[in-house]
């Protein structure tokens, strides 16, 4: 049987799920891995904070840089769950990689940002940085990507990476009721925080969760930068309600892929028709979509936060690190990754729609239809619905496929126009 010691710094959902999960399953993982998890140490923010497992049945620290040495002895693996993007994460994370600590994080803001240092540390040092928590909470996509279809040419990937803007996506659809009302219950519920929903609201958790697929799949050199990062803080329930009509949904879509030898990363609200699977992924749940050479579609759904799924992966990390593999963290070698330039999605052609709101007089329409034939966008639905405001009118569009760049140039002349009463709401169709 193999031993195995254990600290874990920080002890949230996801922190006190594992503490959970190591002490209910010790005899299970026994049996079934022939591994003993040892907890050496743990350290949080405040040690009497009700939690789900008895904190005063380990050594407690409350700074965690003393969790790398305890008792004249370092542990064999670090977990790091504290969360931060940079501070006391990043600097506990670089001290146990310098000391040949193996580390294991669900920590994506600070990989997304800071890993090109980090992976590299821990390959000087040879120890291994791993991170399946990071990205889609429960969902094994990391291992999927670095060993199952490693050999695979991926052709691209698209999902659904952030849980929260779901369930408030879908909650809003569901329950007809505006964006600000579903970002209330989502806290309540404790989907997000205040501050977490900055990131999620804005897409930049899913974007930093793109990051790093985006790194296995085409061996790209970590680099936030080339994501384009669009929010759902624009959505209204009003879309939603007009695209169920044409047969989408909206969705926060998260893809990658290689176009002209550059990274194409986007994070962007978009509609799928509703036969697509991942228009149905409902709630707080994650989907992924993997395209490759060997593989049309390798659909991955599942729940992509919360306590024990996130903590189920953090557990698959430390049996890959007590398994002794030597695959790398991000399945290459730091020095084999490229760097990648971005590629302007304003090149991208896509079907787009379009939500206008009018002053409801003659001619509207047909100044608006004329002045899309003038610019050669080419209209293929078109709906004009009454509602109770008898002043203003909103006009629904769907375009065939067109450069990003004509369409957001006509989009903003058209804006101008005296009888155009709210922003044009604008968002890409998937096809
Ligand atoms: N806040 C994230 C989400 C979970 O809502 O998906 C952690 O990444």
């Amino acid at each position: 049987m193999k031993n195995i010691n254990i600290c874990i710094a920080g002890l949230g959902n996801v922190g006190s799920a594992l503490v959970n999960l190591i002490e209910n399953n010790s005899n299970f993982i026994h049996h079934k891995a022939d591994l003993k998890i040892n907890i050496l140490g743990i350290s949080a923010k405040n040690k009497n904070k009700k939690r789900v497992f008895n904190a005063n049945r380990y050594n407690w620290y409350d700074n965690p840089i003393d969790l790398l040495m305890i008792e004249g002895k370092s542990p064999d693996i670090l977990i790091e769950l504290i969360g931060f993007e940079k501070d006391i994460s990043y600097d506990l994370v670089k001290a146990a990689l310098t000391n040949k600590i193996n580390v294991v994080t669900g920590n994506k803001a600070m990989l997304a940002k800071y890993g090109h240092d980090l992976f590299k540390i821990a390959e000087e040092n040879n120890v291994l940085l791993l991170f399946e928590a990071a990205v889609a909470g429960g969902i094994p996509v990391i291992k999927a990507l670095k060993n199952n279809i490693f050999l695979n040419k991926i052709k691209k990937i698209s999902g659904i990476l952030n849980g929260t803007t779901n369930y408030i996506l879908t909650t809003m659809e569901k329950e007809n009721k505006s964006f600000d009302e579903v970002l209330k219950d989502a806290k309540e519920k404790g989907f997000t925080s205040d501050h977490e929903s900055k990131l999620d609201i804005g897409g930049y958790d899913a974007a930093h969760k793109l990051t790093l697929l985006t790194t296995i799949a085409y061996g790209a050199k970590i680099d936030f930068d080339l994501n384009d990062v669009e929010g759902i803080d624009r959505i209204t329930i009003q879309d939603i309600n007009f695209v169920k009509q044409l047969g989408y949904k909206i969705k926060l879509i998260s893809e990658s892929s290689i176009i002209d030898d550059k990274v194409f990363a986007s994070t962007k609200p978009k509609l799928i028709p509703i036969d697509n699977p991942i228009a149905n992924t409902k709630g707080a749940l994650n989907a992924i979509n993997i395209e490759t050479d060997q593989l049309d579609n390798l659909y991955l759904e599942g729940e992509g936060a919360g306590g024990s799924p996130t903590a189920s992966s953090v557990l698959s990390d430390v049996l890959e690190i007590s398994s002794e593999s030597n695959i790398f963290s991000l399945g290459y070698s730091y020095n084999k990754l490229k760097q990648f330039e971005k590629f302007n999605s304003s090149n991208v052609e896509s079907k787009y729609y379009l939500r206008v709101r009018v002053v409801d007089q003659p001619g509207v329409l047909s100044k608006i239809t004329s002045y899309f034939n003038d610019n050669n966008i080419s209209i293929e639905k078109i709906l004009q619905i009454p509602d109770s405001d008898n002043e203003s009118m909103p006009i629904v569009i769907t375009t065939h496929k067109i450069r990003a760049e004509e369409l957001i140039t006509s989009v903003k002349k058209i804006s101008d126009l005296d009888f155009i009463l709210d922003k044009i709401s604008l968002i890409p169709i998937e096809h």
